[in-house]
């Protein structure tokens, strides 16, 4: 059986992130989706909220990708490629993986060109300025979204 893993921070899923979902799970028998922590990033939403916000299609894991992958019977890391400025980004963090688990292998896959200039940074920054993102997220993300920040805005 192919166990594939998608890895991100998913904070919030976009449309980008579900279509690239889609896409993976068509590819292997099971596509396990893992909110992981991102050390060099502030996460708006709790990993709670973000798996919650994935439901059933995800799994939480504290600790390494690698870790992650082997927890979950997979050597297949799948990421979504936006175009060459998250190339470089990618590419240290596949050859680093596989410098910890040389039997680990990570699949690009290119983003829709609908999808391109989808990036949960730009969501969470169009909604903080009250612009609509409506066509970005999907429906539940975009009512939690507005939630968090009007709490945001009340502290
Ligand atoms: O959506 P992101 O923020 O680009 O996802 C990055 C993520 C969460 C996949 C990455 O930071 C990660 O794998 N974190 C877990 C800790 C780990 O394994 N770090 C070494 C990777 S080079």
């Amino acid at each position: 059986m192919k166990v594939a893993v998608y890895p991100g921070s998913f904070d919030p899923t976009t449309n980008g992130h579900l279509d690239i979902i889609n896409r993976a799970s068509r590819l292997c028998d099971k596509l396990i989706v893992g909110v992981l922590d991102n050390k060099s990033k502030v996460p708006l939403f709790t990993v709670e909220e973000r798996v919650a916000q994935l439901k059933e299609i995800t799994k939480d894991f504290s600790g390494l990708l690698v870790d992650f992958a082997r927890a979950n019977n997979s050597n297949i890391v799948i990421r979504g490629l936006r175009g060459v400025t998250d190339f470089s980004y990618e590419f240290q963090m596949a050859l680093t993986n596989r410098a910890l688990d040389s039997d680990l292998e990570t699949l690009f896959i290119s983003a829709d060109t609908q999808y391109l200039f989808f990036s949960s940074s730009q969501v969470k920054e169009i909604a903080s300025f009250g612009g609509d993102i409506a066509n970005m997220v999907p429906e539940i993300i975009n009512e939690q979204l507005r939630k968090k920040l009007e709490l945001k805005e009340l502290n």
